[in-house]
C-alpha cells in the first residue's frame, strides 16, 4: 500500500494534539511508517517562518505577506519532507495544511478565496491531503481550553469573532468536500473523541484496503 497523506485542522483548543496521538498510535498499529510534521513549520526554514507568524515581533503583518509566508514556509515542507516521504511510501501525518490557510486567512481574515486557491495551484499542484480530520467545537470552549495553556501567540490573541469565521470556513470546506473532510465532535468528553477519530482512521484504512 502506497503512503498517504492526513491532516488534522481545527480551531485553537480543538484537540489536535489528542487527535495526532491517536492517529499516530493507530498507524503504527497496522504497520505504518509514519512522519510526524506540522504547518507552518516542519522544516528549518519553516520553523523560522513559523516564529514570524505566531510570534508578537511583527503584530501589524499585512494579510498578503502573511499568506505568502504561509506558503512559502509550505512550498519549502512539500518539496524537502512531504513529497519525498511519499516517495518512499512513508503515512504523513500533518497538524494543519492549506486548509488552515482557508479558514484563517479566507475565512478569519476575510481575504479572497480565489487569491489561496491560485497558491494553492501554483505551490501543490494536484498535491492534496487524502483524509483530513477536522476537529470541530464552539468557538467559546475552544478558546476557554486553550487559555489555560501558554501566553497567546499572534492568531491567538484574535478576537471571538474571528475564530467564529475561523469554525464558519472549516465547515464549509467540510461540507463541499465530505469525502476527504471527517468532522469529529470534539466538544465531547476525551474517549468519546477518541473513538470517533478512530472509526474515522478504520475506514479510511478499510477504503485503502479496496483501492
Ligand atoms: P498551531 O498549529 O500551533 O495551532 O498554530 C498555528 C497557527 O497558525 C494557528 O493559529 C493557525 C495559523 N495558520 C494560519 O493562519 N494559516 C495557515 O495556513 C496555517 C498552516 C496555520
Amino acid at each position: 500500500m502506497q503512503g498517504s497523506f492526513i491532516t488534522l485542522e481545527g480551531i485553537e483548543g480543538a484537540g489536535k494534539s489528542t487527535c495526532m496521538a491517536e492517529v499516530l498510535k493507530l498507524l503504527k498499529e497496522n504497520g505504518f511508517d509514519v512522519l510526524q510534521t506540522r504547518e507552518p513549520g516542519g522544516t528549518p526554514l519553516g520553523e523560522d517562518l513559523r516564529q514570524l507568524l505566531l510570534g508578537h515581533k511583527h503584530t501589524g503583518m499585512h494579510e498578503d505577506t502573511e499568506l505568502l509566508l504561509m506558503f512559502a514556509a509550505r512550498a519549502e515542507h512539500l518539496q524537502q519532507k512531504i513529497l519525498p516521504a511519499l516517495c518512499v511510501g512513508q503515512w504523513v501525518l500533518c497538524d494543519r495544511f492549506t486548509d488552515a490557510s482557508y479558514a484563517y486567512q479566507g475565512g478569519g481574515r476575510g481575504m479572497d478565496m480565489r487569491r489561496i486557491a491560485t497558491l494553492e495551484a501554483w505551490v501543490q499542484g494536484d498535491i492534496r491531503p487524502q483524509l483530513t480530520l477536522l476537529m470541530d467545537l464552539p468557538v467559546e470552549q475552544g478558546l476557554a481550553r486553550a487559555g489555560k495553556r501558554s501566553s497567546p501567540d499572534r492568531f491567538e490573541s484574535e478576537a471571538l469573532a474571528f475564530f467564529q469565521r475561523v469554525r464558519q470556513a472549516y465547515l464549509n470546506i467540510a461540507e463541499q468536500e465530505p469525502e476527504r473532510v471527517k468532522i469529529i465532535d470534539a466538544s465531547r468528553p476525551l474517549t468519546e473523541v477518541q473513538a470517533q477519530v478512530r472509526a474515522v482512521i478504520l475506514a479510511f484504512l478499510e477504503q485503502r484496503r479496496h483501492d
